[in-house]
């Protein structure tokens, strides 16, 4: 019989838990060529993930970790692989002011090149995510699907209109796009 994980566990009890469906994942690695990044980190992602899974097929170089891996890899304590140049995840709604802080301080200070962050569209509500959006408005692209997203999780589906928040993708020409 397999032995339970934590993540076994606790993905149950977590409302932030909602997978990403493989056709969102291979649509993104499309777009942005993702063979191009040398070294990726997927930091909300674990043994289930598309992110992971596909990346796999594709023999790409990345580091991928998880809260309720055998680590405990809190997004907010660990550092990037070295010379990460994307970090690409769909991380938890419920955290993302903190997240998209975080992740501009990382970019900031150079730990990352570069991000593909998917989120709500409310995403693009707000003075305090304007304000950080704004700031690195040079190099941010805005990817809007078209259709509403239908999000999977061990206690039923959701579907949400969302968006791909990038920065610094050299394919990405414009600063909006609908997907
Ligand atoms: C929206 S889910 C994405 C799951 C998976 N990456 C996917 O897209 O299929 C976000 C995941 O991040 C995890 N998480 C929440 N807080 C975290 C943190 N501080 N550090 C790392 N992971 C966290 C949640 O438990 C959840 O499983």
């Amino acid at each position: 019989m397999k032995q339970l994980t934590i993540f076994d566990i606790l993905q149950n009890q977590d409302k932030d838990h909602v997978a990403t469906p493989r056709w969102v994942v291979e649509n993104i690695y499309k777009i942005i060529d993702i063979n191009q990044f040398k070294s990726i980190w997927f930091p909300f992602n674990n043994y289930d993930s598309h992110f992971k899974l596909k990346a796999d097929e594709l023999n790409l170089k990345y580091k991928v970790t998880h809260i309720f891996d055998d680590l405990g890899n809190d997004f907010f304590k660990t550092e990037p692989p070295e010379n990460c140049d994307l970090l690409i995840s769909n991380p938890p709604f419920s955290k993302q002011n903190q997240i998209i802080k975080r992740t501009f301080d990382l970019i900031e200070s150079k730990k990352i090149k570069s991000f593909c962050l998917l989120l709500p569209l409310s995403t693009l509500e707000t003075p305090t995510r304007a304000d950080m959006y704004e700031k690195y408005i040079d190099k941010l692209s805005i990817l809007i699907f078209k259709k509403r997203i239908h999000f999977l999780n061990t206690s039923g589906s959701f579907n949400k209109g969302c968006c791909w928040i990038c920065y610094n993708i050299p394919n990405l020409k414009r600063q909006l796009y609908w997907l």
